[in-house]
């Protein structure tokens, strides 16, 4: 029998939002006008991990800067630990227990304070003033701090301005330090975008410990093996409600359905090309991506897509790079169609009909304040312009047209690149580039942070424009991303090819052997 309040009515629905971390009800928001989150209703359970999916502007991060205190000026209600809470600064939902790893990498990290300050920070700005954390005592609690979660890093390490390290171990700091409050929710807006397959599990093995501490659990990813091995429960937004909610084991159809209205299969059939079959259009001899280790030779042909995969550090980004003249080759010597191709600079580059996304979009890539259409022409403003001059009618056309081919969720070619979600600013990155057919044209981590309807959309436009006759270079340290874009896997370890298979040669068992043996 249910449980029932004094006038008989049924409480179980109450008794299991009291027990919630957090509970949010009839929660919305707009933008200029504009429905971003409509009614959402959703209680996290202590001690459980739940996944949050949806497209590219579904308003998963809406949602997140919401609980984390970011976005103050919503509709509805939401919760904590059964009490209502006035989440009206990020401050005052720390102090509820809401901690939060934004989607921007390095989002909350403090330039000129050294690791070790950056991971006390909470506890450094309550005791302002206060000598009960300086020098030594500080060192002590930042070791302490990360020891418990298992980071091995030395006091040197400590020590260094935080500016010194790499991106994944930026995210490692956020997280330590998020962790190291013992939050009642933790939400984590795509984590595992910029780590490595090791250091992503060493996060997912961080989070299960906390999950079993009876920490709750809110995780947005677009990977869907990740949800599949850590979530307990998932749920989807799509369009700002919530459109499906689901318990392990999940089915997974009913849920990209729900996230991407028409149905999507969770994998599709791989590229089937048995050998080398088109002109060479790009070729490297003995270029050494790194000093000491041995040169590599490199032909990348016409009407191919060529998968290159490896992990953080195995020189991917160095390859991209030098062949995009951002970092010339220090030796070996390249030609491309036959003659000597030696770019000192991008532009040499582009000139020659060498394309490249970048890996790191948000640094470098868009400029903020301008418009989509004028973002995605970018790169082709000498050809859009005349005596200095834009084409603006042009311009506009093709924004339509990458917004079109990629599903980029905006309200017009003119909406500036600051209303956009971060996945769909990934978009118009990859996507100016695909508005040409290039002689080369070089992808380096296309999939990251898009949802798997971009995915497929950028694979597909990859491919065609193979077909039109470019070679296509993709770069990724996913191993199922490449395969299900590439005719030729290129394994790349430390700088060096460890194997370079078409067709059955290059089987997923036999691919990720051979990056676990490079290691
Ligand atoms: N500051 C803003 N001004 C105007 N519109 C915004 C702003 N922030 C977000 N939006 C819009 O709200 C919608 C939801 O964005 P949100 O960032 O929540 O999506 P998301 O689900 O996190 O997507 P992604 O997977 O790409 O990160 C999008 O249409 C986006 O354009
Ligand atoms: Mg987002």
């Amino acid at each position: 029998m249910s449980p029932t309040d004094r006038g008989g009515r049924d409480i179980s629905h109450d008794i299991g939002r009291a027990k919630a971390a957090v509970s949010l009800t009839d929660v919305s928001m707009a933008f200029g006008g504009k429905t971003v989150l409509a009614s959402v209703t959703l209680d996290i359970a202590p001690g459980s991990v739940v996944a949050l999916l949806g497209a590219n502007g579904a308003g998963k991060s809406t949602l997140i800067k919401i609980l984390s205190g970011v976005h103050t000026d919503h509709g509805g209600e939401v919760r904590v630990a059964g009490e209502p809470a006035a989440l009206h600064s990020p401050l005052a939902a720390r102090q509820l227990g809401i901690q939060t790893v934004h989607q921007r990498i390095g989002e909350g990290i403090v330039p000129g304070l050294s690791v070790a300050e950056n991971l006390v920070f909470e506890e450094l700005a309550q005791a302002r003033g206060n000598p009960f954390l300086n020098g030594g005592r500080l060192l002590a609690r930042a070791r302490e701090i990360q020891a418990g979660l298992g980071l091995d890093w030395s006091d040197s390490v400590l020590r260094k301005d935080v500016t010194e390290l790499g991106l994944s171990d930026r995210q490692l700091l956020i997280l330590a330090r998020a962790l190291a409050t013992r939050p009642r929710l933790l939400i984590l807006d795509e984590p595992t975008s910029a780590l490595s397959a090791a250091e992503a599990e060493r996060l997912f093995a961080l989070v299960e410990r906390m999950r079993d501490d009876g920490i709750a659990v809110l995780y947005v990813s677009h990977r869907l093996g990740e949800i599949d091995a850590l979530a307990d429960r998932l749920v989807v937004l799509r369009d700002g409600r919530l459109t499906e909610d689901q318990s392990k084991p999940f089915d997974w159809d009913s849920a990209l359905r729900a996230m991407l209205a028409q149905a999507q299969e969770a994998t599709t059939a791989r590229p089937v090309r048995e050998g080398a079959e088109g002109d060479v259009a790009l070729s490297l001899r003995g270029v050494r991506l790194f000093d000491g280790r041995a040169p590599l030779d490199l032909d990348l042909r016409t009407g191919e897509v060529t998968g290159v995969v490896g992990l953080l550090g195995a020189g991917k980004t160095e390859l991209a790079r030098g062949l995009f003249g951002a970092e010339p080759f220090a030796t070996g010597s390249a030609e491309l169609d036959g003659r000597p191709y030696e770019p000192k600079r991008p532009s040499d580059a582009i000139r020659a009909g060498v394309h490249l996304v970048p890996e790191d979009r948000h640094a470098d890539a868009l400029v903020p304040g301008w418009s989509l259409a004028r973002n995605i022409s970018l790169p082709f403003l000498k050809s859009l312009s005349r005596m200095g001059l834009m084409n603006t009618a042009k311009e506009d056309a093709l924004g339509r047209d990458t917004i079109a081919a990629l599903g980029v969720v905006a309200r017009d070619e003119h909406s500036t690149v600051e209303e956009l979600s971060g996945g769909n600013q990934q978009k118009v990155v990859v996507g100016r580039w695909l508005a040409e057919t290039p002689r080369v044209l070089i992808l380096d981590e296309p999939f990251r942070g898009v949802d798997i309807g971009a995915r497929r959309d950028i694979g597909r436009r990859a491919r065609s424009l193979a077909a039109e006759g470019a070679a296509v270079l993709v770069l990724s340290a996913d191993v199922d991303e490449v395969l299900e874009i590439a005719d030729r896997v290129v394994v790349l370890a430390a700088g060096e090819i460890h194997l370079d298979a078409y067709g059955e040669d290059a089987e997923r068992d036999r691919v990720i052997q051979t990056i676990s043996a490079s290691v």
